[in-house]
């Protein structure tokens, strides 16, 4: 394993003045993107004046029809990203999401030896090593507490409340709009209308696929890994796999488990064995994850010596992500040094040994529990139990098989096997299941 290095060189302390003890350093921001969190950041600064925080800039584009009334007449409105990186502000908050051209505003005002603070997740999993060092060699700071969770002071968390412990594995719901949908399915709703509803209601993209394909939760977990766990992994080596596959089904036979489903993230290190996964995922009806419903997001990390800590509340919304980027910026203001922790590139050598949910939708015949049992049983895998559920038709009939902890790979060769069975109308779908 490569050895350990820090994330970010040491900083020349004296390159960002601190504030004398009890007073704040007075920082002129300017804040790139005026939607839901930058209006709801502005909304903050203006009503509550944080002390030491001034608004002096909101750059957009188009950026007359932002225009707010209660807004300071003082404040500059513009449309020209230049010329605002230029101005004598201290800090940028970028709120305009993506990877460009926010990553080259954000590279640029480092490089002046600006402060940036984001809530912009893609950009910090790609790209937050190489801004974290450029930030300490410019003498600025780059803080993005916003940028997993929303509201909820995960980040923080990790780095400054935590950093004393071994994290040793993170377990976490880490996208809101999976959590509306899988929770209204729970009560009973089809995939589809919630979909519609959360789109509605401005909780789901058009193009869903980042949300329910898994890809906007591996961004953060990837994010997490690295503070909690202490390893670069890049996001595409955690393939996610998506919430469309459940069916309300699911729920019903889960729910005889004594569980239900979420979409998953989480990551364990065992003797520098690294696994990580998101997908959706069978957590028991006691497990805090279970409780955690509509766009509500949950991190649970377990410390060697801490034992388990549980973060949860409103992961995204424009308020609840706006406190959290105006508490790193009065962190700045306050001369708050973040706690360094270091971090060595990794790669995802492990899996999950866990048990297994498997749904299969068959074409009744005799036989067909015998031949799956030998499929798994060639695998060295061992049968918890079979459910049947009455009142289905025998010619598309679900059922399910739980297995005792085994390895997926071990699984998905068994199911390779089982899926080429002329009785499977559907590819067989299966569930880690968390204990
Ligand atoms: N919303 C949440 O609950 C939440 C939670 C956690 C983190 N975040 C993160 O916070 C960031 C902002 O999210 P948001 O929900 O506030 O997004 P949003 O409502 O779409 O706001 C983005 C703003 O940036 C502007 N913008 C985007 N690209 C631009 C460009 N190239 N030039 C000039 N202006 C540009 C947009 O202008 P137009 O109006 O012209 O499009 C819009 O005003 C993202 O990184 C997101 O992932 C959001």
């Amino acid at each position: 394993m490569p050895q350990a290095h820090s994330s970010v060189p040491p900083s020349d302390a004296s390159a960002a003045p601190s504030p004398k003890a009890g007073s704040a350093r007075h920082l002129r921001i300017a804040i790139f993107g005026f939607g839901t969190v930058g209006s709801s950041v502005a909304r903050i600064l203006v009503e509550s004046k944080p002390q030491g925080l001034e608004l002096t800039h909101v750059f957009n584009r188009k950026v007359a029809r932002k225009r707010v009334t209660w807004a300071p007449a003082s404040i500059v409105w513009s449309e020209d990203a230049d010329a605002v990186l230029a101005s004598d502000v201290d800090v940028i908050v970028e709120l305009a999401g993506g990877l460009d051209p926010a990553g080259s505003w954000v590279r640029r005002a480092l490089e002046a030896g600006k402060s940036v603070v984001t809530a912009n997740k893609k950009l910090i999993a790609y790209h937050g090593i190489d801004l974290e060092r450029l930030a300490a060699a410019k003498g600025g700071h780059l803080k993005y507490g916003a940028a997993v969770a929303g509201g909820i002071p995960v980040i923080p968390g990790l780095e400054q409340g935590m950093a004393g412990d071994r994290i040793e594995r993170l377990e976490g719901i880490l996208n809101g709009t999976c959590n509306f949908i899988l929770s209204k399915m729970e009560e009973g709703a089809e995939y589809a209308a919630v979909l519609a509803e959360a789109q509605a209601k401005g909780y789901a993209e058009a193009d869903p696929t980042e949300d329910v394909g898994g890809f906007d939760a591996r961004a953060k977990l990837a994010i997490l890994m690295r503070l909690a766990l202490r390893v670069q992994v890049e996001p595409e080596e955690i393939v996610p796999r998506s919430i469309t596959l459940i069916t309300p089904v699911d729920f019903s036979y889960a729910r005889d488990l004594g569980c239900t489903i979420r979409q998953v993230s989480r990551a364990q290190q065992v003797e520098g064995r690294i696994a990580a996964a998101v997908g959706p995922m069978l957590v028991a009806l006691r497990s805090p994850l279970a409780w955690s419903q509509g766009t509500e997001n949950m991190v649970i990390a377990s410390g060697h010596y801490g034992g388990d800590v549980v973060f949860s509340g409103h992961g995204a919304g424009g308020h609840p992500t706006a406190v959290a980027v105006v508490s790193d910026l009065l962190a700045l203001a306050h001369g708050s040094r973040r706690v360094e922790i270091p971090s060595a590139p990794a790669s995802l050598g492990d899996e999950f040994e866990v048990p297994h949910y498997i749904r299969f939708l068959v074409k009744d015949r005799p036989g067909i529990v015998a031949a799956i049992t030998t499929a798994l049983a060639k695998e060295q895998i061992n049968i918890r139990a079979i459910v049947q559920k009455a009142g289905y038709p025998s010619d598309a009939l679900p059922f399910v098989v739980t297995v005792e902890p085994c390895k997926s790979s071990a699984l998905k060769r068994a199911l390779a096997h089982i899926r080429s069975m002329d009785c499977m109308l559907v590819e067989p779908l299966d569930l880690q299941m968390l204990e």
